[in-house]
């Protein structure tokens, strides 16, 4: 056994002993996973994205009744560009705005998107568009990278990025299922690997409805779905209440 599997080991055990109250209110932050996603090469995340069955962009096709007549979109964490790939593919003609925080990421984005996508390489939660968008699109799970106690704070930024009467698109797994490949308790999981360590918090749909009530705002839809590898997830559509 190597030195970073007893490692591994030994969190693994540390994480059994806990409760999901205790895992929920671990002092872990969004930027503990910076690290991960910085060492990953992008055909392992790309992989994990096929085995998920995301990568063909079926939570994109689910979406664009919302997206399809819009003019501007933001991708935030914008990961290799899954969601852009997609977009384009169905003929998405607007305005698409990308942040993402890892600059391997960046550079992907920047080399493979010139004319069609505007990069910012940044934290979205210190990010500012040059204007305010019709969609904001935040996929593949995006607000599970915060503590439970950080996510309204999440819902609001991404909010902020929107028009009065513009669209956001909120997606993570059913928070019934257990994430794969990852150590879970209740809702709260970590993935131990060799890039780094992966945190995460699944929210119920009541939590994301408590947030996005906190923050003047509403669903409007909620798409229960099975992707193509017959992983259970969820789109969130919520808009700010005029
Ligand atoms: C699971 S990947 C999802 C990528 C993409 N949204 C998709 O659906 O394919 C999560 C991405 O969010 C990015 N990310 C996480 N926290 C971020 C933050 N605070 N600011 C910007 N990007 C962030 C990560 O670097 C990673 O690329």
């Amino acid at each position: 056994m190597t030195t970073d599997e007893k490692t591994s080991d030994l969190l693994v055990e540390k994480f059994q002993d806990l409760s999901n109250a205790e895992l929920k209110s671990l002092s872990w932050g969004n930027e503990d996973c910076a690290e991960y996603y910085e060492n990953i090469p992008i055909e392992e995340l790309e992989n994990f994205a096929r085995l998920g069955g995301l990568e063909g962009g079926c939570d994109i096709e689910l979406a664009y009744p919302y997206i399809k007549n819009t003019n501007t979109l933001v991708d935030v964490g914008a990961g290799y560009g899954r969601a852009i790939k997609n977009l384009l593919r169905i003929g998405y003609e607007g305005k698409i705005f990308a942040i993402e925080r890892c600059s391997q990421f960046c550079d992907r984005l920047k080399k493979q998107y010139p004319q069609y996508a505007e990069i910012h390489n940044s934290d979205f939660l210190l990010s500012k568009l040059p204007v305010q968008v019709d969609v904001v699109l935040s996929l593949w799970s995006g607000i599970s990278e915060f503590p439970g106690n950080y996510q309204y704070h999440v819902l609001t930024k991404l909010l902020s990025f929107l028009k009065p009467e513009g669209t956001l698109i909120l997606e993570t797994i059913n928070h019934e299922v257990n994430p794969k490949n990852v150590f879970s308790q209740g809702q709260s999981y970590v993935a131990f690997s060799k890039y780094g360590t992966a945190y995460g918090y699944t929210p119920t749909p009541e939590e994301i409805a408590s947030y996005a009530k906190q923050a003047s705002a509403q669903i409007v839809d909620i798409i229960n779905y099975e992707t193509p590898t017959n992983r259970k997830r969820i789109l969130y559509i919520i808009k700010l209440k005029n």
